[in-house]
């Protein structure tokens, strides 16, 4: 197959070369197209344009494939755990034992906030939804350590694993401190003896005398945060990925990824399922009005749909079977369960839903885990950030160090011709 596409305008062609990936991806290399044609492409929601090469992530939307460094999101699930696949992520391979106990001795000794990081958490988590208070505390949080957020490079490049660590580490104490503090209660201090996501629950819900966590508790909450760990370049992924080609520092990129993942068609979709399975169940629907509503467009069915994927989200077949274990290990009885699986089974079957190839994806279950483990529904997508923070980091990295251009779109104006300055007298 010829390496080059041709396009023609008029009587003119243009060659352009073909970009082959390793998993057969192919890509029209556009970069020359309008110095040599002056023309410039138009993709509303970028939907067909590739904005850049990457390593990290694979995902095959036709065949529900994820990947992370090429290997599978469902052996990862099943035999690593949320740390290493940071590392896997951030390095591209997985990491020694020694590596992986130096990595938790860094987070480890992160674990507790700078006291202005406190203050600013404190100070606004009495009115501010938590993912803004978790905006500006990474930010806040870069301003504690400047020798990790000087946006010079190649300073902020060496200084890459100090600052992973820390933000790894922070953001689990970040998503307490705001919760606790919402409540006028202090946060249990961190306990080393326990793991990642031990300790994470014991700032969320513990107290001081550091109670044991029940493991399927953890470890169901360690297979939600690897399973959220990267995407390769969605909506919040590649606003990081934005900031971090002006140059900008870690912290700076995660705040704004922070920002970008809020909105409800993104992360913030895993609380708008909650919300949507609560109004079905309040309004004595078993789902099947509500599925009406979605078809006839007056509603949408949270959860469901993808940019990427016109299969099942791999992630959520996962979480399907771990939202079974987690709600017998709690010994919950979740109404709002059987509602998601009565509308699955529905869309599944219906017309509307298979011709737009609508399938779960990863929110439609994370939330009914989460609402189990008592986590309020205002911080579902703090949690998704939790989860997702090794993803932007790796890709800031990533970027960081390709030293690629900034990235600035072109666009097509359709606002008004030249037109001369109106006198306010004559307006
Ligand atoms: C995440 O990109 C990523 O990788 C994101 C993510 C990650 O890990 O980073 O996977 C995380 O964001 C998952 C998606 C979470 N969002 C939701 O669950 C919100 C509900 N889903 C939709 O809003 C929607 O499916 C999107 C936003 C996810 C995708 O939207 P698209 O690709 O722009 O699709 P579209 O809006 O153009 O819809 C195509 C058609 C439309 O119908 P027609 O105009 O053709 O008649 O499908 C319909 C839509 O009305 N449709 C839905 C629907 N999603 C799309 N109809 C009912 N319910 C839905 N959920």
């Amino acid at each position: 197959m010829s390496k080059q596409a041709t396009l023609t305008i008029g009587d003119k062609d243009f060659p352009l070369n073909i970009l082959v990936g390793t998993e057969n991806e192919h890509a029209i290399d556009i970069s020359t197209l309008r110095k040599e044609s002056q023309y410039i492409t138009f993709d509303d929601g970028y939907g067909n344009t590739g904005s850049c090469e990457s390593d990290i992530t694979f995902i095959d939307g036709d065949k529900g494939i994820l990947r992370y460094r090429g290997f599978d999101i469902s052996e990862l699930a099943e035999k690593s755990n949320f740390l290493e696949s940071c590392l896997l992520l951030f390095n591209g391979e997985l990491p020694s034992s020694s590596e992986i106990d130096n990595f938790k001795t860094k987070v480890f000794s992160h674990s507790s906030l700078p006291s202005s990081v406190e203050e600013i958490i404190k100070t606004m988590s009495g009115n501010t939804h938590p993912m803004g208070v978790l905006s500006a505390a990474l930010q806040a949080l870069g301003g504690c350590f400047p020798h990790l957020s000087t946006n010079t490079r190649p300073a902020d490049i060496e200084s890459f694993e100090e600052a992973a660590s820390l933000i790894v580490a922070a953001i689990p104490s970040i998503a307490a401190k705001t919760f606790r503090s919402s409540k006028s209660e202090n946060t249990p201090s961190a306990n080393n003896a326990f793991s990642y996501c031990e300790n994470f629950l014991h700032m969320m819900f513990g107290n001081e005398s550091a109670e044991s966590i029940d493991p399927a508790v953890s470890n169901a909450l360690d297979l939600i945060f690897l399973l959220h760990a990267d995407h390769e370049q969605n909506c919040s992924t590649s606003t990081c990925r934005m900031i971090a080609s002006g140059g900008a520092n870690a912290f700076a990129s995660l705040s704004g990824a922070v920002s970008a993942l809020w909105g409800p068609l993104h992360g913030g979709a895993n609380m708008a399922v909650i919300k949507m399975l609560n109004e079905i169940h309040s309004a004595g629907d078993d789902g099947s009005q509500f599925i009406q509503s979605a078809k006839e467009g007056k509603s949408r069915l949270m959860g469901f749909g993808h940019r990427v994927y016109r299969n099942y989200d791999p992630r959520a077949k996962i979480l399907k079977s771990a939202c079974d274990q987690a709600l017998e290990a709690l010994g919950v009885e979740s109404p709002i369960l059987d509602i998601a699986r009565n509308l699955e089974s529905s869309a599944l079957q219906d017309e509307y839903f298979i011709a737009r190839k609508l399938y779960p994806n990863v929110d439609f279950y994370s939330g009914i885990i989460l609402q189990a483990m008592g986590f309020p529904t205002d911080m579902f997508t703090v949690l998704f950030a939790l989860g997702r923070a090794p993803g932007w980091l790796s890709h800031w990295k990533e970027i960081a160090t390709n030293g690629k251009r900034i990235h600035r779109p072109r666009q097509i104006y359709q606002g008004s011709t030249h037109r001369p300055y109106v006198a306010l007298s004559d307006r």
